[in-house]
């Protein structure tokens, strides 16, 4: 297994009517910034829970946090912190709140210009030098609740960049699972496909020692395998829904990425295509997953065949055959799930996309990705062209 150092700040507050305690959970006498997104909140009933556990505090409200969140918007966030000395934020929505809360928490009180946060890459590792920040969770998927990295659009550059760092951990996230009723269908989709991504950058690599690892991963995915048609139909069943929630915290809290190698390539070229079709995250991803399996297949057929017997059950007669019925499986998965699997589904301008790709991870000096940095930008390339 590899070194590692497990930290992870945040307080997890898990179950039903617990939205509740942001009152004990906000330190007293914070001014406090409520972030939410594009209104669902007051269809659901989450805005009046929250209010109401609010009353005590000094509040100013800021809502319009698009999905995919905009740095132009969460900048008007940043100078509503900076007139109003505002002291803690609430984030109440799904990835794309708590990610833009993150990036005000960030840009608030930075020194530079607050786009290289993104465009450098910055980290942020001193408390002292963000605001902190608290969520109610409405959405499972992107773990974004119990991790420290978020995911930044520029508008006026359709750039899709990251930030994070270990001062951006939420202080507390309430993860409710009963919000998930009032979710469409097609979130609940986005959320399993997410969550069982973040599993496979982790886990789909090659075969190593780390034997626990392993075996968490595998229980998030097969769980995720087993729960998710059936949560996608019955959202108000609690037993789904508390096993879909803790599996999509779980699949990116930062534990099954420990002592063991990592991919993400999926999730870099996923990015690009959201910032060029505004494709939802979570199906980007099984567009380019099963292709970059593809691709990468020498080196990843021995993890995908561990994968696909522990998972799937697949049979075959040789590591290869058994990896190329994974693969299949999965993209059977996918399909069950709701997902189209090609580029040419969604959109009809899809030949730009290999070209657009290539050339920003270019410019980007991103030479190689992947758990043996052998993604290189011919193998995006191929990946691309293969999704169309
Ligand atoms: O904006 P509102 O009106 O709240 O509606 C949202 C939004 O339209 C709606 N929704 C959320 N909770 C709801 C609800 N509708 C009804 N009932 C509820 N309870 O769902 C829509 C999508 O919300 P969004 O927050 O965009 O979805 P998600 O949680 O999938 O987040 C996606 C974003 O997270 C980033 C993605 O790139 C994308 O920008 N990611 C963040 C990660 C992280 N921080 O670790 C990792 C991920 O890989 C991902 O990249
Ligand atoms: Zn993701």
């Amino acid at each position: 297994m590899l070194n590692f150092e497990l930290y992870n700040p945040t307080n997890y507050v898990f179950g039903k009517d617990q939205i509740e305690k942001i009152s004990v959970l906000i330190p007293q006498k914070r001014k406090v910034l409520l972030a939410y997104g594009g209104g669902s909140i007051f269809k659901n009933g989450i805005y009046d829970q929250v209010k109401s556990a609010l009353k005590d505090f000094e509040i100013i409200e800021f809502g319009g946090i698009e999905p995919n969140p905009r740095f132009e918007t969460l900048m008007k966030a940043v100078d509503i912190i900076r007139e109003n000395k505002i002291t803690f934020i609430l984030a109440v929505g799904g990835g794309s709140v708590i990610d833009g809360v993150k990036f005000i928490s960030a840009a608030t009180h930075y020194d530079g210009n607050p786009i290289d946060i993104l465009k450098k890459r910055i980290l942020f590792k001193e408390i002292s030098k963000v605001i902190p920040f608290g969520t109610v969770l409405t959405l499972p998927a992107t773990g974004s609740e119990m991790n420290s990295g978020a995911v930044v659009t520029i508008e006026a550059t359709h750039e899709k960049l990251v930030l994070g760092g270990s001062a951006l951990f939420p202080q507390f996230s309430i993860c409710d699972p009963t919000v998930i009723a009032s979710l469409p269908k097609r979130q609940i989709q986005n959320g399993i496909i997410d969550a069982f991504t973040h599993v496979m950058e982790q886990y789909l690599t090659y075969p190593h020692d780390a034997i626990l690892q392993d075996r968490i991963a595998e229980s998030i995915l097969q769980t995720l395998v087993e729960i998710g048609p059936d949560v996608v139909e019955s959202p108000t069943d609690y037993k789904l829904a508390s096993n879909f929630m803790w599996c999509a915290t779980m699949a990116l809290n930062g534990l099954i990425q420990k002592g063991v190698p990592s991919d993400w390539a999926t999730h870099m070229i996923g990015h690009e295509l959201t910032a060029l079709y505004e494709i939802d995250h979570a199906r980007t991803l099984a567009v380019i997953a099963p292709n970059l399996y593809k691709i990468m297949f020498e080196t990843k057929k021995d993890k995908l065949a561990q994968y696909g017997e522990r998972i799937f059950q697949v049979e075959g007669n040789s590591v290869e055959e058994k990896a190329l019925n994974a693969i299949h499986e999965t993209v059977n998965f996918f399909h069950k799930m709701g997902m189209k699997t090609k580029l040419s589904e969604y959109t009809p301008d899809y030949e730009k996309s290999a070209d657009f790709i290539v050339n920003r991870f270019e410019e980007r000096g991103w030479k190689a990705l992947g758990e043996k940095q052998n993604i290189t930008t011919q193998k995006v390339r191929e990946i691309v062209e293969l999704s169309y």
